[in-house]
């Protein structure tokens, strides 16, 4: 298993998870970061340290969606390991129905 990041991640980007990592497996797009799933040691301690409560166990129903867009893009896009300051609207992201389909960017971001 592995724990994945989900729609709620998007123009939200809050960055606390990626400090707590302890083997960095997090990578940054432009409006959202991927955990890659053959590096993820499913340790569970990113999830609670998300404001926005994107991350999740793979376990959970429902995630296949999300569970491939984080296998898929984690190998093209930049390691982040160090939090830089959320968006500054991020909490007005937070909760927005139809992020992934209005907003979603496979754009890389730029890492650290
Ligand atoms: Fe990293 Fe652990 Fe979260 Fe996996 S579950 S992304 S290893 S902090
Ligand atoms: Fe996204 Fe939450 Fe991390 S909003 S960047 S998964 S702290």
């Amino acid at each position: 298993m592995t724990y994945v990041v989900t729609e709620n991640c998007i123009k939200c980007k809050y960055m606390d998870c990626v400090e707590v990592c302890p083997v960095d497996c997090f990578y940054e797009g432009e409006n959202m970061l991927v955990i890659h799933p053959d590096e993820c040691i499913d340790c569970g301690v990113c999830e609670p340290e998300c404001p926005a409560e994107a991350i999740k166990p793979d376990t959970e129903p429902g995630l296949e969606q999300w569970l491939k867009l984080n296998a898929d893009l984690s190998p093209n896009w930049p390691n982040i390991t160090v939090k830089r300051e959320a968006p500054a609207d991020a909490k007005e992201w937070d909760g927005k129905p139809n992020k992934f389909k209005d907003h979603f960017s496979d754009k890389p971001g730029q890492g650290d």
